[in-house]
């Protein structure tokens, strides 16, 4: 079994990098069309969810590993309804998390199983 290397301050460091955050908004607002159904994957504070949210996506399914990083990011939701209402944080990891297959609606489960906790690594 593969191990998962994590740092919760990481996806903090992305976030605030003046010249990456923009050049990604920028690419996902030339990308995404509106009615898209869009997978974030490693999506730590969900700030890419967001902006495929409002470029106009149907569904982003935001998937994150760190248990921290994607309960701030289910935080960030809430908080944020006008476009967080289309943001699904699903907490597991990216290679093996169920998401749902064209035609239906939700993922069998959003949260992680037992097994994922002991391949995680700060
Ligand atoms: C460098 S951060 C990028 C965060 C965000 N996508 C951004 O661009 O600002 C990478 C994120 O991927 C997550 N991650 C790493 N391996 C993962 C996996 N196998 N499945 C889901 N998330 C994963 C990490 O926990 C971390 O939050």
């Amino acid at each position: 079994m593969s191990e998962v290397w994590s740092n919760t301050e990481f996806p903090y460091m992305c976030v605030k990098d003046e010249r990456r955050t923009p050049a990604f908004r920028e690419a996902i607002r030339s990308t995404v069309r509106p009615g898209d159904v869009v997978i974030d994957v490693g999506a730590g504070t969900g700030i890419l969810s967001f902006f495929a949210a409002s470029a106009g996506a149907a569904k982003v399914y935001a998937v994150e590993i760190d248990p921290v990083s994607a309960a701030a990011l289910r935080r960030s939701v809430a908080l944020n309804p006008a476009v967080g209402d289309r943001i699904h944080v699903v907490e597991g990891d990216a290679a093996t998390v169920d998401l749902p297959r064209r035609g239906s609606s939700s993922p069998r489960s959003s949260r992680p199983g037992s097994s994922m906790s002991s391949r995680f690594r700060y």
